[in-house]
């Protein structure tokens, strides 16, 4: 269940649609891939399973193909939105230890976590039964994610990026990713929309590439960057880009509760 998203009603949504699709045959169970997140109020082991149980009622299935650990962050159980009286320190490695149990019962058929900096994955790695399969976090041209990502690629995780537009319109905006001249440069030159070039960008990184729209239009044109790619001279201008993280978790920053003093303390000094 996502922060600012804490309502059933959205994710049952989907699930009556797609259960309508597969009942219809149009598409096969096996043909869609679904992830969800533990949200922070239910790190405890014993939430752990439930609030896996709620999210596969919501959407009809037995179960996810992906279920990620939110946040690095701790709520107290039944929190409202994120207020530091709701903080509790966090305890990642027990919390770990509960999704790995949903990966026995196959319920979750990979497990991963989101929002980490390398030394928070690394520590994870070193006491993990089963491995994080993926690591999802910001990841965009103006924030690459470029020592995290070698750390993944050295232990076989794999990197999925959210915000790989950089948010335009929502309320994590911040940097305006869609206007960097290199993008617009790139664009023009390909005769691609600055979106496409940022997606594309990922894909040729080599992560996975996590666009959100609600409009169709929009929605293809995301789509367009499978058979064409960034030649290498314009792309190796994107890693001169100054880098700036536009998710900086500040809102589980608190001097007396939960587990972070300070935005670094979130990243491990990887800002
Ligand atoms: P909309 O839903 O109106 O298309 P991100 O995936 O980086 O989090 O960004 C999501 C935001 O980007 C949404 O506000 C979405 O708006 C907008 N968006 C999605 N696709 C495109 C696109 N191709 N060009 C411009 N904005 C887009």
């Amino acid at each position: 269940m996502g922060c600012f998203w804490q309502n059933r009603t959205p994710l049952s949504h989907i699930g009556s649609v797609t259960k309508k699709l597969f009942d219809d045959r149009v598409v096969k169970r096996e043909d869609l891939f679904f992830t969800s997140k533990l949200w922070c109020a239910d790190h405890a082991p014993e939430d752990v399973p439930m609030a896996l149980d709620e999210t596969l009622e919501d959407l009809q299935l037995d179960y996810l193909d992906l279920y990620l650990i939110h946040w690095p962050a701790r709520l107290r159980k039944g929190a409202v939105g994120i207020n530091p009286e709701d903080f509790v320190p966090v305890d990642i490695p027990t919390t770990w230890k509960a999704m790995e149990a949903l990966y026995d019962s196959g319920k979750a058929r990979a497990i991963g976590i989101c929002n980490v900096s390398t030394k928070k994955l690394g520590d994870l790695l070193d006491v993990a039964r089963i491995p994080p399969a993926v690591v999802q976090v910001e990841c965009h041209p103006v924030w690459q994610q470029t020592k995290l990502r070698e750390f993944c690629k050295s232990k076989g995780v794999h990197l999925s990026g959210y915000s790989p537009l950089g948010s335009p319109g929502t309320v994590m905006y911040k940097i305006n990713v869609l206007k960097h001249p290199v993008i617009i440069t790139t664009a023009e030159k390909l005769g691609k929309t600055p979106a496409q070039v940022a997606l594309r960008w990922g894909l040729q990184m080599g992560h996975s590439v996590l666009p959100k729209s609600t409009n169709e239009s929009r929605i293809k044109e995301n789509f367009d960057v499978f058979d064409w790619s960034i030649p290498d001279d314009l792309f190796a201008k994107f890693s001169e880009i100054d880098q700036e993280r536009q998710v900086t978790g500040d809102f589980f920053v608190h001097e007396k509760f939960g587990s972070y003093r300070t935005v670094e303390d979130i990243w491990d000094g990887e800002l």
